[in-house]
C-alpha cells in the first residue's frame, strides 16, 4: 500500500459474527422448518462464489443493475450530490459503487460488510485506486442498527444498497432495515437502493439455478462454513441445492435438501434429517415499484426518482425522508 492510500484508509472490525453464528445455527436447525440465516453464506469462498454467480448468463440482476447505473449516471449523481459520505452496507466486491465513485467524488466511501477478510482486501484496493477519496471500511452486521465507526460531521450521508439485498429480508424486516437507513442518513441525506422486480417466473427460476452449478456451490458452501467454524460434520455430498419461485409469496426460496436420512453433530447438539427434508437458506423477495414504495413510506422515506431497464427487470430507486418527518427530526 502506498503511504498516500495508508493515510486515507481506515478499517474497523466490530466482529459481528463471532457472537451469533453458534446461536443462530443451533436455533435455526431446531425449528420445525430448519433454517440458517443467509448472512452466513459469506465467508471468503462464499464471497468469491457470489461474484462468480454475478457473471453467469442466467443471473440478470447484476448486469442489469449496472447498466441502469451506467445509463443514468449523470442523473443519479446529480441527485446524490458531490462531497457526501457514501455508505454501502453489504459492499462485497464494491464493483457497482466504482461506477459512482468515478463521477460522484464523495468525501468518504464507507464499505460495510460482514465478511471481514474480503472487506479488508477490497478496501485496500479501493484506497489505492481512489487516492483522493477517504475509505473507511467496517466489518459489521447490517441487520443490527448501524452505528458509524467515526463522526461524519455535517457531511450529507447517502446510503447505497444495491444488489436487491433488501429482498433477503421478510417484508416487515425490510421496513425495519429501511427505518435504520432513514436514521442513518438523517434528514438531509438519501437512500439509493436496488430492487429486483416481479417478472416471468421462468426468468427467476433460471437465475437461481445456473447451468454451471455455481449457485449450488454457493448454497452448499454454507455447510462448509459451519463445519469449519463450529466443528460440525455436515457431509456436503448428502445435501443438494434447490431454488424455486414461490409465486404466492413473491419470493425465490433457496433450500439445501438432505438426500438421505442422516444425523449431523454440531458441538454438543445432534440434528436428525429425514430424506428430502430441507434447510431453508435464503429468500429473495421480488416487488413491484408500487409495492416497494409502500414499504419505504412506512418509515417516512419518499420516492424521489426511479430508474429501470427497458424490459422492466430491475429498478434503482432514490428516497429521501419526507419533509414533515425531516422537520420533526431536526427540531
Ligand atoms: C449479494 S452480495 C452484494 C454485494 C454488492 N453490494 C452488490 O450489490 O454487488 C451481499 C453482500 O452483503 C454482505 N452481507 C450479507 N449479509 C450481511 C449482513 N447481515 N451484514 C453485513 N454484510 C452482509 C455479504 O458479505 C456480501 O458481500
Amino acid at each position: 500500500m502506498s503511504q498516500n492510500s495508508a493515510k486515507r484508509l481506515r478499517f474497523y472490525d466490530m466482529q459481528p459474527e463471532v457472537n451469533t453464528l453458534y446461536d443462530d445455527v443451533i436455533n435455526g436447525l431446531s425449528q420445525p422448518q430448519k433454517q440458517i440465516p443467509p448472512k452466513y453464506f459469506y465467508d471468503e469462498r462464499g464471497s468469491a462464489l457470489f461474484d462468480a454467480i454475478c457473471d453467469t448468463p442466467e443471473y440478470y440482476p447484476t448486469r442489469t443493475e449496472m447498466a441502469i447505473i451506467e445509463n443514468n449516471l449523470a442523473a443519479i449523481c446529480d441527485r446524490l450530490g458531490h462531497d457526501c459520505v457514501l455508505i454501502e452496507p453489504g459492499s462485497g466486491s464494491s464493483q457497482k459503487v466504482r461506477l459512482l465513485l468515478d463521477r460522484l467524488e464523495p468525501h468518504t466511501y464507507m464499505p460495510l460488510d460482514i465478511s471481514s477478510d474480503y472487506l479488508k482486501s477490497v478496501a485496500h484496493g479501493l484506497a489505492q485506486e481512489y487516492p483522493e477519496i477517504n475509505v473507511t471500511a467496517a466489518c459489521v452486521d447490517y441487520t443490527d442498527p448501524l452505528e458509524l465507526p467515526h463522526s461524519t460531521g455535517d457531511l450529507r450521508r447517502i446510503a447505497f444498497f444495491p444488489g436487491s439485498s433488501i429482498g433477503n429480508f421478510e417484508p416487515q424486516e425490510a421496513v425495519t432495515f429501511l427505518g435504520n437507513m432513514a436514521d442513518l442518513v438523517r434528514p438531509n441525506g438519501g437512500l439509493l437502493i436496488g430492487v429486483d422486480l416481479k417478472k416471468d417466473p421462468a426468468i427467476l427460476n433460471a437465475a437461481y439455478n445456473d447451468q454451471q452449478g455455481i449457485t449450488a456451490q454457493f448454497n452448499l458452501n454454507l455447510l462448509a462454513h459451519i463445519n469449519r467454524e463450529l466443528n460440525a460434520d455436515f457431509d456436503l455430498d448428502c445435501f443438494t441445492h434447490r431454488a424455486f419461485y414461490n409465486e404466492l409469496l413473491g419470493r425465490i426460496e433457496m433450500h439445501l435438501v438432505s438426500t438421505i436420512k442422516q444425523q449431523v453433530d454440531i458441538a454438543e447438539h445432534c440434528f436428525e434429517f429425514d430424506c428430502n427434508e430441507t434447510i431453508h437458506t435464503e429468500n429473495s423477495y421480488k416487488y413491484t415499484v408500487t409495492e416497494f414504495q409502500a414499504l419505504a413510506h412506512e418509515v417516512g422515506l419518499e420516492p424521489i426518482e426511479v430508474w429501470q431497464d427497458e424490459a422492466g427487470l430491475f429498478s434503482i430507486q432514490y428516497y429521501q425522508l419526507n419533509s414533515s418527518i425531516s422537520e420533526r427530526a431536526s427540531d
